[in-house]
């Protein structure tokens, strides 16, 4: 099982837990969206369907085909479940029930040929239907996600057990999602379609108040987000991705994300917490102002490791200059990655790796933050030292960024014997971002491959340098947030790390 697949699993439990609490907690308040309210006949029917505890409403449920109305044309027939959740299985069901992505595609897929997507996603309801459910009649009816297929936005208001009739294949066979997903599931995915599908313009049509939506979104997205939604880049740092860039790109993407949440995450939903339309709107108008890049913090895990924070493949053979030492005796992918020429304290020769088996004789790179970009470019693009055979002009643009901006002198932090300057207890508060993925003791994810254990703690305690810029900038190729775009200081970062190293390192 890898690393990847635990921690979903781990996020997973995390939803449940959370949907548990939920079932438990209060009513939904009344629905915002216009639509939905005329079609519910009476006011607390959304409070009726989450609680399925409740004695008498099972009972109810049967009592349709009871004694008196045997003929009754239509018996209403309830349905208990979630449709919130609904809206996220509609976006990935997969993720959101935490199964495995079909690998073949979706029988319906062979009879369109505009979209050339296949396997998992051509079984997402919103890759046929899109994000506004109107399919070929809406955003889908051109580019690169066309398929033709029809929008169900007609549904809406719809009985939900015929909905849910339809998702088991009633009207097309292949059509049938009941072999993939649970009957829950279906349930949750027919309440949604009824109760909470409602036309994007309701909310895309309105002027967004960007002050009212900055002050929802530092309530409401932050926390995880950062105060400038550059905390957790959603993509490779070869394509970033922040909220800004879907509120730019995509803002019926991003609606249905404020409306649902995000799959598989903690990411809370607008409609649960009670927004209107126009809150919405806001938060959406504000997003769209925020910055959809961070070269710092993306500079910052390139250093680290570029290969994997641009999702390329190592290049063939060691990086040309390693021949000419021969103390570390690393080779292939290692080679190339500036920390181990350089260091973690930007030091080379200077600092930590001037003896050990990390030792190479180069020299640091601390005091180049001093230097013009241009100076900067012409040492990254130098002989032997060409970086701009594997990346763009930006990408260069990202290390310049990150060598003036985002090297400190860390002997300010970390002592000779690695005890660090910090603070544990005012460090233990800012953990909790932490524990999120890695958990309360720091030991849910292990880093080492072999027979020896890695933690958080392992980490702090044995290469604080490694780990302060860990912490501040990310892991590469994962979806760790940034620290420093979590809104911490640097104080606050080593206040975590002297937080960290007495959290267990075996
Ligand atoms: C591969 C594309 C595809 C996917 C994925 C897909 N649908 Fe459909 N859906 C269709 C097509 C095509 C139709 C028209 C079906 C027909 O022929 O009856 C349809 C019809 C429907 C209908 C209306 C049924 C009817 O016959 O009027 C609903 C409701 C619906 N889909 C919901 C969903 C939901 C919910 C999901 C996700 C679980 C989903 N669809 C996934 C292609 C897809
Ligand atoms: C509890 C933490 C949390 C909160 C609060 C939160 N999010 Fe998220 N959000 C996440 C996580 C985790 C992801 C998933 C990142 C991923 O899968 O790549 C995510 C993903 C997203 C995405 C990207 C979805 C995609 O697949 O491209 C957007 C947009 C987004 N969030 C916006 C917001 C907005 C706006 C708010 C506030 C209304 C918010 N989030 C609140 C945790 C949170
Ligand atoms: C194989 C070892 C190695 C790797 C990997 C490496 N460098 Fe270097 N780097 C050197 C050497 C050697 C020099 C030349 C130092 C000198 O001028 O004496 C140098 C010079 C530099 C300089 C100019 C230093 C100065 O004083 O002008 C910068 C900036 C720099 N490297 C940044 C990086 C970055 C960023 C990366 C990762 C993309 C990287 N290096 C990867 C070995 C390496
Ligand atoms: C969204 C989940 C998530 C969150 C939140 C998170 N991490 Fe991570 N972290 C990861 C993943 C995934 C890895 C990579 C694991 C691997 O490579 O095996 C990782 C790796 C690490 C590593 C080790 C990297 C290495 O290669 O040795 C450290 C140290 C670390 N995280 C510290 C932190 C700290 C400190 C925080 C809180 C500021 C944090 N993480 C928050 C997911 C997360």
């Amino acid at each position: 099982m890898s690393k990847k697949t635990l921690f979903i699993v781990l996020v997973s439990l995390g939803v449940l837990a959370l949907a548990l609490a939920a079932c438990g907690g209060s009513a939904e308040p009344a629905a915002p969206e216009a639509p939905a309210a005329p079609e519910q006949p009476v006011a607390e029917e959304p409070a009726a369907a989450e609680e399925p505890a409740a004695a008498e409403e099972p009972a109810a449920v049967e009592e349709p085909a009871a004694a008196e109305e045997p003929a009754a044309a239509e018996p209403v027939v309830e349905l208990f479940g979630d449709s919130l959740r609904g809206g996220r299985l509609y976006d990935n069901w997969f993720e959101t029930s935490g199964v495995d992505a079909p690998e073949s595609d979706q029988p319906l897929w062979a009879t369109q040929s505009s979209n050339s997507r296949s396997g998992a996603d051509t079984w997402r309801c919103k890759e046929c239907h899109g994000w506004d459910y109107q399919g070929v009649d809406g955003a889908y009816g051109s580019g690169s996600h066309m398929t033709g297929f029809a929008g169900i936005l007609d549904l809406a208001g719809a009985p939900a057990a015929d909905v849910l009739a339809m998702l088991q294949g009633s009207t097309n066979p292949d059509h049938d999602f009941s072999t993939v997903m649970d009957e829950q599931a279906l349930t949750d995915l027919a309440l949604f379609i009824s109760e909470e599908m409602a036309p994007a313009g309701n909310v895309l049509d309105l002027t967004g108040d960007e002050a009212n939506g900055q002050t929802l979104f530092d309530d409401t997205c932050s926390d995880c987000h950062g105060p400038e939604g550059l905390a957790i880049n959603f993509h490779s740092d070869a394509e970033p991705e922040y909220p800004a860039t879907i509120a730019n790109d995509n803002p019926l993407e991003l609606l249905a994300k404020v409306r649902f949440g995000q799959p598989d995450t903690e990411m809370p939903s607008a409609i649960d917490a009670g927004w209107t339309d126009q809150e919405m709107a806001d938060v959406i108008a504000y997003v769209a102002t925020l910055p959809q890049n961070d070269p710092v913090a993306m500079g910052g895990r390139m250093y680290d490791n570029w290969m994997k924070a641009l999702s390329l493949d190592a290049p063939e053979g060691d990086q040309p200059l390693w021949a000419t030492q021969d103390s570390n005796t690393r080779s292939g992918a290692d080679t190339w990655r500036c920390k181990e020429c350089h260091g973690w304290d930007y030091q080379g020769v200077d600092g930590v790796y001037a003896s050990g088996s990390h030792a190479t004789g180069f020299s640091g790179i601390f005091a180049v933050q001093d230097k013009s970009a241009d100076e900067i470019v012409a040492a990254l693009t130098a002989e032997n030292h060409d970086f701009s055979q594997f990346m763009s002009e930006d990408q260069l643009g990202a290390l310049v960024a990150f060598i003036q901006e985002g090297m400190i002198d860390k002997t300010q932090y970390i002592n000779a014997d690695k005890t660090v300057n910090g603070d544990a207890d005012a460090g233990k508060a800012f953990f909790s971002e932490c524990a999120e993925c890695h958990g309360p003791e720091g030991t849910d994810i292990d880093f080492a491959d072999g027979e020896e254990k890695e933690f958080v703690g392992t980490v702090a305690s044995d290469n604080p340098w490694e780990f302060i810029n860990k912490a501040s900038f990310g892991q590469p190729g994962e979806q760790m947030p940034a620290g420093l775009r979590l809104g911490f200081s640097w104080e606050d970062i080593v206040n975590l790390m002297a937080y960290a190293q007495t959290l267990p390192t075996e």
